[in-house]
């Protein structure tokens, strides 16, 4: 099987070794790629927003499955083009990355669908803002109604911050959804999906704040680990059948049935878990800790869930132990970071490239904001942990910052789950 990865982060460069990994992987292409998936790919350019130049690609390079990692692609319509082709592709139809796309579509199929989530409110206009904040705390959740890979969020105690964020979204001409607060610890829920049919993969945690101690502003992910040994017993399985499935039976009723991998993201709060979000594609960096245990092939499973036959393939093999992944991120992330500093230290199997390009002359440097992840496996999440940390000592990069606890709370017990299950 020929298959074509659209997307240039760590994301892909996990999709693209797990897929390497599969002996019924013949040819693998990257397009754009980076200095990373380029070791690993035949790698192409092209602007992954652009429907025809993907189709056109996927065409010219014969594709047996084309996988889409980002949402921007999806949202704008790139796997319906790819489909009409006649060209197998791993990833919802524009209709159905809504979930992703819209907040207020995905409130919508959530309420329709009985799920539990934030209270939330749309606001569009300035004179509007004061009345709607008033009817939020005393934790403010702020978010850029749009795509704002997860940069867009922000969550605080204070009010006069909440405003400033969301006067200066309104300000720029993006509505501003406001959402009420949900406690609790986090789960990324992967799972294949292909109309009713719902696989879940191993739960995962990202870690969204800058730095230490989620402490200050939020970005695209700073790090992940997989499984989450604080779990209680059933959670998946409870999340699948009261959550995923009544979401996808309900995208399906509606003429858009979701096909691809469907994030849900929830607290486990006190009243119950509820919905912190939906994504229409893999999440970074939780991808790369969650694919680092996947021993099932994954180019079986991502073709069998764009054909209509996941439902063949619901019982997967995974590792023993657990993975971590730790991001590397560029100074002044995740404000503008800081772009062509030389990186080295980065060519070991367990790094996985973001924003890295290579120099004619053989140097690879920073390109972007997440500019590498570093995986860490082990028999324990204590080891994954250590791995990950001494992956992480041999790359430099000047000005480069990580954060040095992630999942840190898991293994110190440190994670309690309140309230019903
Ligand atoms: N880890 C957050 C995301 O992928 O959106």
């Amino acid at each position: 099987m020929r298959v074509l990865v659209i997307g240039s982060g760590a994301r892909e460069h996990a999709l693209l070794l797990a897929l390497r990994r599969d002996p019924g992987v013949t040819e693998l292409f990257c397009a754009p790629g980076n200095a990373g998936t380029a070791r690993v790919a035949e790698q192409h350019p092209v602007d992954v927003a652009d429907p025809e130049a993907v189709t056109a690609m996927a065409r010219r390079l014969a594709a047996d499955l084309v996988v889409i990692g980002p949402e921007v692609p999806l949202v704008l319509g790139v796997a319906d083009a790819v489909r009409a082709a006649g060209i197998a592709c791993f990833g919802p139809s524009r209709q159905a990355a809504r979930i992703e796309g819209s907040k207020a579509f995905a409130k919508d199929v959530m309420a329709a669908a009985g799920v539990r989530t934030a209270h939330s409110e749309i606001v569009d206009s300035p004179a509007n803002l004061d009345a709607a904040l008033d009817r939020f705390g005393p934790h403010w959740v702020v978010k850029d109604d749009g795509l704002a890979a997860g940069k867009g969020v922000v969550v605080t105690e204070d009010r006069d911050a909440a405003r400033r964020h969301a006067a200066s979204l309104l300000e720029d001409g993006h509505p501003v959804l406001l959402e009420s607060y949900l406690d609790g610890p986090e789960v990324s829920l992967f799972c294949l999906v292909d109309g009713e049919t719902v696989v879940p993969l191993l739960p995962a945690q990202d870690a969204k704040r800058v730095g230490d101690g989620d402490t200050g502003p939020n970005t695209g992910g700073m790090g992940a680990y997989a499984p989450l040994p604080w779990a209680p017993e059933g959670m998946v399985e409870d999340l699948v059948e009261n959550t995923v499935k009544p979401v996808a039976a309900e995208l399906v009723r509606r003429g858009c049935g979701f096909s691809g991998l469907l994030y849900a993201g929830f607290a486990l709060g006190a009243a119950g878990p509820a919905v912190v979000e939906f994504n229409c594609r893999f999440g970074d960096p939780e991808t790369q800790s969650v694919l680092a245990l996947l021993r099932t092939p994954l180019g079986e499973l991502l073709h069998a869930t764009a054909t209509g036959s996941l439902a063949e393939h619901t019982d997967l093999e995974w590792a023993p132990g657990a993975a971590v992944t730790v991001v590397l991120a560029a100074e002044n992330y995740p404000g503008k970071p800081r772009t062509g500093d030389v990186i080295s230290g980065a060519d070991d199997e367990g790094v996985l490239h973001a924003g890295t390009v290579a120099r004619p002359e053989g140097t690879v440097v920073s390109a972007g904001g997440r500019v590498l992840s570093v995986v860490g496996t082990g028999a324990d999440l204590a080891a994954a942990r250590e791995d990950a940390y001494r992956r992480m000592a041999q790359v430099h990069l000047p000005g480069g910052h990580y954060r040095s606890d992630i999942a840190a709370r898991a293994v110190a017990g440190e994670i309690t789950v309140p309230g019903p299950r």
